[in-house]
């Protein structure tokens, strides 16, 4: 039993380096929560929590560029980093010997996990995105499986036995302030003592690899934009919402468990948090340890595979852009066609009775005289006397992408270049 002394006597041991790399992902996971709360702040001067508004304001972030939707690619990457980052604090803790040494330290990791998640959790919805309504659609319905409180805890969440106009403030306000409240105490009474321990044995350095880390996430930001889909349509019930990466094998776990929802919900989180919190009362051999380590890492990974190779033949979802231009395709297709042909070339079986023939849009000289504003206008306004107006039936959002569907299929080439 040599990895169970002190790591002091043995500096070189398994052991001690399991408790350098937990120092490592401690670190990382208290630099990303530093720039989570940096780059959310930021956000929150851009972001409106109304179920009507939320999405526009994302979806400005994302089309203005610049800092906005750089914040706003660190805090989405970030967020699969902290929960990575606590999660790989906790695993270590468990390998090296640090959680006999400091058990509360030990189990306030856990929390801090458990607190990153919350985090996760309630910031998924924000966007307002397809994934955004539909993931937390499931998974507020996953809560309400809890035996006993379950239901309760889900209309509390929700504030209201469906997803309504009181969900997202609700989402929002334990994103934005109540659990940051609980981070930072946990960071600044619950981690004091560790925060000195490090900083009188290597400051300097700590501060050197806050810096770097930062950097490779900003770089990160910068260069991957963060996803944002089509806005959520409530009554789109074909969307089929898929949990984050690092979620994939208890979202495979639930599908052996269904009908028995509360294994998923209730069973396995008291066994996993349970054993985590007890475990520093046991004297566990670290090969024991170790087994079990690698067997859960093994469990993870084999679900998560499997649930991504079960997922091979379901649709790829489009991002917000390519899901607008999707749409108004089809759009074109079912509300134009029948008067301006498959073709554009006003050549439909409906226009062909008309007195007043809709126009050829893949002529030059049509686009002489007509811009993407005009089509916008005309399909807005409609024009007398065959031309309907579909401003009632379509958004904005939605015409215009039409109009940019007719000029990007129909307009000849030659004219395009002006
Ligand atoms: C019921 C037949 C009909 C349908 C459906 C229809 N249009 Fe038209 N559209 C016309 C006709 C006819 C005109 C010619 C204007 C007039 O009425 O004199 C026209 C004119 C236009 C114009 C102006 C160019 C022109 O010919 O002067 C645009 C742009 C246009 N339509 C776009 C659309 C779009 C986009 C849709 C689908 C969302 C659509 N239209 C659906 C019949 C139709």
């Amino acid at each position: 039993m040599d990895s169970e002394r002190n790591p002091a006597e043995n500096p070189s041991g398994p052991a001690d380096w399991m408790d350098r790399l937990q120092g490592a992902s401690a670190l990382c996971a208290l630099v990303f929560a530093g720039l989570l709360m940096g780059s959310g702040i930021g956000l929150a001067m851009a972001y409106v929590p109304s179920p009507s508004e939320a999405f526009d304001s994302v979806l400005y972030l994302r089309q203005q560029g610049g800092l906005g939707a750089i914040l706003r690619a660190l805090h989405y990457h970030l967020a699969s980093g902290v929960v990575v980052a606590t999660f790989l604090m906790v695993i270590f803790g468990v390998l090296g010997t640090s959680h006999r040494q400091r058990k509360w330290e030990f189990r306030l990791m856990v929390v801090a996990m458990l607190l990153m998640i919350g985090f996760c959790f309630t910031g998924y919805v924000l966007p307002m995105d397809q994934p955004a309504y539909w993931g937390t659609s499931v998974r507020l319905g996953i809560v309400g499986t809890v035996p006993v409180v379950g239901e309760m805890q889900a209309d509390m969440l929700r504030g209201g036995p469906t997803f309504g106009a009181a969900t997202l403030p609700r989402f929002y306000a334990l994103h934005v302030a109540a659990l940051p409240i609980v981070m930072v105490l946990l960071v600044l009474v619950g981690f004091k003592d560790a925060l000195e321990r490090a900083a009188r044995a290597d400051g300097v350095r700590l501060i050197a690899a806050c810096g770097l880390i930062s950097i490779a996430a900003w770089v990160l930001a910068a260069t991957v934009q963060a996803p944002l889909e089509p806005r959520a349509a409530t009554a789109d019930t074909e969307y089929v919402p898929r949990p984050e990466w690092y979620f994939l094998w208890l979202f495979q776990f639930g599908k052996y468990v269904h009908g028995f929802q509360w294994v998923e919900s209730a069973l396995l989180p008291v066994l996993g948090i349970g054993t985590l919190v007890l475990l520093p009362e046991f004297r566990i051999s670290s090969t024991k340890r170790t087994a079990g380590v690698l067997v859960l890492l093994t469990l993870m990974f084999g679900l998560g595979s499997l649930a991504l190779y079960e997922d091979r033949d379901l649709k790829a979802k489009p991002q917000y852009e390519a899901g607008l231009a999707l749409k108004a395709a089809r759009h074109y297709k079912v509300e134009c066609s029948g008067c301006h042909g498959e073709s554009g070339k006003g050549d439909g079986p409906d226009g062909a009775k008309l007195d007043a023939r809709p126009k050829n849009f893949t002529r030059a000289d049509f686009w002489d005289d007509g811009t993407l504003a005009e089509i916008v206008e005309v399909t807005t306004k409609g024009e007398a006397p065959d031309m309907p107006a579909f401003g009632g039936r379509l958004s904005a959002e939605e015409i215009l992408a039409i109009a940019r569907h007719v000029e990007a299929n129909f307009r000849p080439r030659a004219a395009t270049s002006r």
